[in-house]
């Protein structure tokens, strides 16, 4: 049993709040697969695989998007505290109507055409980030007729290996809707689920223009960020 397991960090696959994960979760016990050496010792990115515009998501259009423009910055550690630095970090999020620049979401919210929701960044020598956006806007969805999931972010990270990939949801504090979001609350342990809600750090931002947040995330160990959310 890893770190992670004893202490609950990640979400069960069946969590019956959540009524989709009843159709996808494993009905048979998962087999572990001893990784290939290739998978530990990569992948290594080169520093043009992301372009420094790719961490801008306001500059993507004609003009700036609708929305209360945001700075998030962060570090990207290992279990020991230290910083992987060069990991691939990517970010996709819907508009601040709460609307998604896909197909797949039909709700009756305005698309932004400055907006597409999408960017990466590589990690720097300290392990640290920064993207430009807009904060996204609360959205419902069909978990049951009133429900609403919180503002957030989706996040995937690259370690220094595939085997350390994680994807997860960056909520914001004090949302309402945190406490009764069943994918915030499928994270066991309510230490954990703190993990998942950035920090405001109003200097982070940018004078009378873009308010500043702080994320942080583990990749592994008895702090990590719960992933699979
Ligand atoms: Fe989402």
């Amino acid at each position: 049993m890893s770190a992670r397991d004893a202490i609950e960090i990640d979400p069960p696959y069946d969590f019956p709040g959540y009524k989709s994960t009843a159709l996808r979760a494993p009905k048979q016990p998962l087999i572990r697969v001893a990784p290939h050496p290739l998978e530990i010792a990569g992948p290594a990115f080169s520093r043009s695989f992301a372009k420094e515009s790719e961490a801008d998501l306001t500059t993507w259009g004609k003009s700036a998007p609708l929305g209360e423009k945001m700075i998030l910055v962060g570090r990207v550690l290992d279990e020991d505290g230290k910083p992987v630095r060069n990991s691939l970090l990517e970010l996709w999020q819907c508009n601040a109507s709460g609307r998604y620049a896909h197909p797949v979401d039909q709700h009756n919210a305005p698309l932004d055409p400055n907006f597409l929701g999408q960017g990466k960044v590589l990690t720097g020598d300290n392990g640290e980030y920064r993207f430009v956006t807009i904060k996204p806007g609360a959205y419902p969805w069909r978990n049951h007729p009133w429900a609403w999931r919180p503002a957030h972010i989706h996040l995937s990270l690259f370690g220094n290996a595939y085997a350390q990939r994680i994807i997860t949801q960056m909520f914001f504090p004090a949302d309402p809707l945190l406490p009764i979001d069943p994918i915030f609350n499928s994270v066991p342990d309510p230490e954990a689920r703190q993990r998942m809600v950035c920090k405001l750090d109003l200097e982070q931002g940018i004078e009378e223009e873009a308010l500043g947040y702080r994320f942080d995330i583990v990749l592994r160990g008895a702090k990590s960020t719960p992933t699979g959310v």
